[in-house]
């Protein structure tokens, strides 16, 4: 009879998928707009307290607004989703020489030399599109869904510079998943499960999406894949040139894109920008306008508006990225509609880089592939609203 059970026994495991766990799969909250941001929940120290944090491929470090134990927390949000990180002495003692430390001084540009009085200190200043970070290193357990836990290193921010007309903040920080050696999906890579540094996400125009880390199966269908190039700061497809409804912009100009999800919008140079709000609808365009009546949604408004497109020239040909109105687009809550592309030349940083910065507004309801082991780039058109449940469709392994 035992025999017979443990025959049952093993054949009912013979039907459960078990397979090398190998991502992790994390729920995405947030949109484009009002909130401004999708974000994961993070469980961080013990016992372990959840953070919003704001999914980030443009930056390498990961933080959390953090009340220092020295210098409290100049400049936080007053009103953030949890209390701010409050670190013990102890998780802020990160040797300055040590390899930690000299991956985010190597990921980071422009931290400080370290300093011959604080050995234990990594002190770290990182400057956004919009604000800044400043503040010193931690090290602490974050624990990913039961399964394992791990020493992860991020930046305690104790000293924040928030844009004046930023809204409320959503976030507890930010989940850095740049290319760099400090960046969450490297570190991650130490756990048993994560062998591949990996990312995908899919952030749904309804709100929401997922965000996967690890070695995940991506949409076996339908990619289009091209090699990443790997001189930039940022995850970088190749060079793009923009189309409006299949027409070039006067001169053919051509610049950089990046994949960066923790911009809401897209940014585009100012060449291209002024020849976008001429031509998009046939006559110039503000930043936003109201119709008739109040606009509900982008399927009011898409229909009167011309499809983009960017040509992306890489190492192995030409690839195309489309932009349909709702992915330039948004509408308001007071019912007006706005351009969701931005011109690079009205901010101070994205004026200098000189690149098509494509943002999470651009992303929606694409699945986006980050493959750091293939050096590989790939993007498809997906639900992203359905990601949360369907694990058929990207099976996550877990
Ligand atoms: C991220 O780190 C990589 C590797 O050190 C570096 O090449 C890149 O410039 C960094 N990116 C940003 C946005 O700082
Ligand atoms: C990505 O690959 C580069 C080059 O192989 C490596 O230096 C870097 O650490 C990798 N990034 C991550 C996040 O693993």
């Amino acid at each position: 009879m035992a025999a017979m059970w443990s025959l049952i026994i093993s054949l009912l495991f013979l039907l459960l998928p078990i397979a090398p766990s190998s991502s992790i799969k994390f729920l995405l909250e947030g949109n484009v707009y009002p909130v401004g941001h999708f974000y994961a929940t993070l469980n961080i120290g013990e016992p372990a307290k959840p953070y919003f944090l704001d999914v980030d491929t443009g930056s390498n470090l990961t933080w959390l607004e953090c009340d220092h134990p020295v210098n409290g927390c100049k400049g936080c949000h007053p009103r953030p989703p949890h209390p701010y990180y409050k670190p013990a002495a102890d998780k802020l003692k990160v040797q300055c020489g040590g390899p930690l430390c000299a991956a985010v001084r190597r990921d980071v540009p422009g931290i400080p030399e370290c300093s011959r009085k604080d050995p234990h200190r990594c002190h770290y200043e990182i400057k956004y599109v919009t604000g800044k970070s400043e503040g010193d290193l931690a090290t602490d357990i974050i624990s990913v869904i039961g399964k394992d836990k791990k020493n992860i290193a991020f930046g305690c921010g104790y000293n924040q510079e928030e844009p004046a007309d930023a809204p409320p903040s959503s976030v507890d920080g930010i989940l850095g998943l740049g290319r760099g050696k400090a960046g969450f999906a490297a570190q991650l890579k130490g756990l048993k499960m994560i062998t591949e540094n990996v990312i995908g996400h899919c952030l749904s125009s309804k709100g929401k999406g997922v965000l996967y880390v690890g070695d995940f199966n991506p949409p076996s269908r339908g990619v289009t894949w091209v090699p990443m190039r790997e001189s930039l700061f940022y995850y970088s497809p190749g060079l793009a040139e923009l189309f409006i409804d299949k027409q070039p912009i006067r001169g053919n100009p051509t610049f950089e894109a990046v994949f960066d999800s923790g911009t809401t919008y897209t940014f585009v140079p100012a060449q291209i920008y002024n020849e976008l709000v001429s031509k998009v609808k046939g006559r110039a365009l503000p930043l936003c306008w109201k119709g008739k009546r109040p606009f509900r949604s982008v399927n009011d408004v898409k229909n009167q508006f011309k499809a983009l497109s960017l040509k992306i020239t890489h190492a192995s040909g030409t690839s195309n990225l489309d932009i349909p109105p709702q992915n330039y687009l948004v509408v308001e809550e007071d019912g007006k509609t706005c351009l969701a592309i931005r011109d690079a030349s009205s901010d101070p940083v994205m004026k200098e880089l000189n690149f098509i910065l494509i943002g999470a507004v651009t992303m929606q309801d694409l699945f986006v592939i980050y493959n750091n082991e293939s050096k590989q780039l790939g993007w498809v058109r997906a639900q992203c609203d359905k990601a949360q449940e369907l694990e058929s469709v990207i099976d996550s392994r877990l």
